[in-house]
């Protein structure tokens, strides 16, 4: 191991701190980045004169070599594992790659590129899952199943509104993505230790190559700032939000209450003492990772609280949770886009659990608004029918008209459509609600907008 400091020092360090001051075991996973960066700094070295062709050609040779032959050393960061590996195959020429740059922008620059590639591949894992859904809403269009508020049947719906309600939750993540992405895109070569650097090296030819969007505007900021990776952060909470949220709801609908779901078994697990079980524990495992995702960002939060600037230790404890967050992110949005096809839904089920609990309530008392009436006094008969209906033993769809009319003189024979379950979906017939031609639209509309941030995600590729 070759240390990047140690000319003012006359004693070694400690060998436990140098164990708890060193990153290489969690930056190692940045090798690649590393070199990626160090190889665009050295053709910039040339450019500067600074290095000569032939030096130029030996240290881009080494670089490859390098970045094919991994191996562990014990080294305090990835920066001068690869510096000491340069230096060890290449001897003093070695020494020359660090002018001008410090491990400081160079390790926020390195975070972002990880950042920037993963969000692709995220990105790719919500263009799939709202692909499945939309696909799934397309045949589902006018299954009917209850739509819940406070956990009670409230009015019927139609499942393909319903999952078109997921996918919109998965465009605002998608999005979501994309505006980090671009708050991320920001190369932070050039801005060495903290004041810039005393060479003239052209950051703008560095970010071209690199592949960055932008340059960061302040040297003092751009090794500070870790805005980027909170940014990550929050994206990564709102969509395991987002999808405990989802995974909540479909354990309730695989239980034996709700009966809305069979469970496949390629998604389920079983009891290890009751035969019998299959229990949901893919939703359950998913639902429960927002722990730690949400840990992760309060751990990037704090470490970030009242830090003074520029640069400071403090700051090397930023790429455990990010990394935690990319895996786990990742790993919950592929078994979730795996379990989608294979949702298997009780249709028989969910229908016959709309007709419960005066569903269409709402619909008999529109319909007294269409007769004439103010919604107030409307709400307060179909009141009285309800009580009625519930002193009798009986529901909305075997009241007689006879009845009815006793309640209001407004009812007539045709309030049997309105307040049966296809009779109230159908009437929900605007933009965005749950009418079965309205739900085909919004799966047009759907498609488009997935379509449009796929584009915008390839426009923006590094
Ligand atoms: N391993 C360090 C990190 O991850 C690299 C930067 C070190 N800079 C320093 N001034 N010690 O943040």
């Amino acid at each position: 191991m070759i240390k990047l400091w140690g000319g003012r020092f006359e004693k070694s360090l400690d060998y436990e701190i140098f164990n708890f001051l060193k990153s290489f075991d969690v930056d190692k996973y940045l090798f690649f980045y590393e070199i990626k960066i160090i190889y665009v700094y050295v053709k910039n070295l040339f450019y500067l004169k600074y290095i000569n062709f032939y030096e130029k050609k030996i240290i881009l040779n080494s670089l490859i070599y390098i970045k094919n032959n991994f191996f562990f050393d014990n080294n305090e960061d990835i920066h001068s594992y690869l510096e000491s590996r340069l230096i060890k195959i290449i001897g003093e020429l070695g020494k020359k790659i660090y002018i001008g740059k410090s491990r400081n922008d160079q390790v926020s620059s390195i975070t972002r590129l990880l950042i920037l590639k993963e969000s692709n591949k995220i990105s790719q894992l919500l263009s799939f899952i709202r692909k499945n859904l939309i696909y799934i809403a397309e045949i589902e269009f006018e299954t009917i199943l209850p739509g819940f508020t406070h956990l009670q049947i409230a009015q019927p719906i139609t499942l393909g509104h319903y999952l078109l309600s997921w996918n919109e939750m998965f465009r605002r993540d998608h999005i979501r993505l994309l505006e980090c992405k671009k708050k991320v895109n920001f190369c932070t070569i050039g801005s060495a230790a903290l004041a810039g650097n005393n060479y003239l090296l052209n950051r703008f030819l560095i970010k071209k190559l690199l592949k960055f969007k932008f340059l960061t505007e302040n040297s003092i900021d751009a090794v500070s700032d870790r805005d980027y990776i909170i940014d990550f952060a929050n994206f990564c909470s709102i969509t395991i939000m987002h999808l405990s949220r989802i995974c909540e709801e479909l354990i309730n609908w695989s239980c034996n209450k709700f009966n809305f779901l069979i469970l496949s078994d390629k998604i389920s697990s079983g009891s290890s003492i009751m035969p019998q079980k299959k229990n949901p524990d893919l939703f359950e495992l998913i639902r429960s990772k927002s722990g730690r995702i949400y840990g992760n960002l309060f751990n990037i939060l704090t470490i970030l609280k009242s830090q003074p600037l520029s640069y400071n230790k403090d700051l090397q404890e930023d790429k455990e949770s990010l990394f935690d967050n990319i895996y786990t992110i990742k790993n919950c949005l592929n078994c979730f886009r795996k379990s989608i096809l294979l949702l298997k839904f009780n249709k028989k089920n969910m229908y016959l659990s709309s007709l419960k609990n005066f569903s269409t309530s709402t619909d008999l008392a529109d319909y007294l608004v269409l007769k004439g009436l103010n919604f107030r006094n409307s709400h307060f008969i179909v009141g009285t029918c309800i009580k009625y209906c519930e002193k009798n033993k009986i529901n909305l769809f075997n009241i007689t008209i006879k009845e009815l009319k006793k309640i209001s003189i407004f009812f007539e024979k045709d309030i049997f459509y309105y307040i049966s379950l296809e009779g109230s979906i159908q009437s929900k017939n605007n933009y965005g609600s749950t009418a079965p031609n309205q739900v085909l639209k919004s799966i047009k509309r759907a498609k488009y907008l997935l379509n449009n941030i796929i584009i915008n995600f390839k426009n923006d590729r590094i």
